[in-house]
């Protein structure tokens, strides 16, 4: 099975729809081991808690530097033999060194079509851009900030009546959509990264 570590931040309702993949079998032969918390409330500690998956917050304040803390992280991932990092809704960027460690390991939902609105409050920057099509996107995480190679992505039409809450939350069904299928095609071993492109089912790329 393929262990797998979920970090947040907030909310957590893209964990919840991984927990419920898993449950439902759509995600076969992996688990959820471990879910890590920057922030000592996020509501994402009490869904694992709930689902009787370890619940780990770590309080930034109390390591000195981002290299203190990642290092006390991979202490975390390495005792729960983790084989795949989920960013969901984790709102800190991880060093290089720690990237490096586990590249091509981690993934990334992000609220836009990349590589359109990187950042903070991505669909505020789409609203206010005017474009009449965002969505959302999972990627790995390279060492640029929401920049590594896109595994999937889903459209979702920007009406003209859309509020930023609006907007986010039909872009937010269609994250509840395509992380849990991009887990289920890591695990089934059918993503393959060839520099910043991934090949998803197909291994080789048609020849003309
Ligand atoms: C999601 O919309 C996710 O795409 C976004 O935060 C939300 C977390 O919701 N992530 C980012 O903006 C990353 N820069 P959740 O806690 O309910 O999964």
């Amino acid at each position: 099975t393929c262990n797998i570590a979920v970090l947040v931040s907030g909310r957590g309702s893209n964990l919840q729809s991984i927990i419920d993949n898993i449950e439902s079998g759509y995600i076969r032969n992996a688990s959820i081991n471990v879910v890590v918390s920057d922030v000592h409330d996020a509501y994402a500690l009490e869904r694992a808690r709930d689902r009787a998956i370890d619940a780990i917050f770590i309080n930034p304040s109390e390591h000195g530097s981002k290299k203190d803390y990642e290092k006390y992280l991979i202490g975390i991932l390495e005792e729960y033999s983790i084989d795949l990092i989920l960013l969901a809704g984790y709102m800190r960027l991880l060093g290089n060194s720690f990237i490096r460690r586990y590249k091509n390991r981690i993934m990334n939902i992000h609220p836009s079509l990349l590589p359109s609105f990187k950042g903070l409050d991505a669909q505020k920057q789409a609203l206010e851009y005017g474009v009449k099509v965002s969505g959302c996107t999972v990627h790995f995480v390279d060492e640029g900030m929401d920049s590594g190679p896109i595994i999937l992505q889903q459209s979702v039409r920007v009406l003209e009546n859309d509020t930023v809450e609006s907007l986010s939350e039909r872009i937010l069904e269609q994250e509840h959509v395509i992380y849990p299928e991009a887990v289920k095609l890591f695990v089934e071993g059918k993503l393959k990264v060839q520099g910043r492109i991934v090949l998803t089912r197909n291994y080789e790329r048609p020849v003309k």
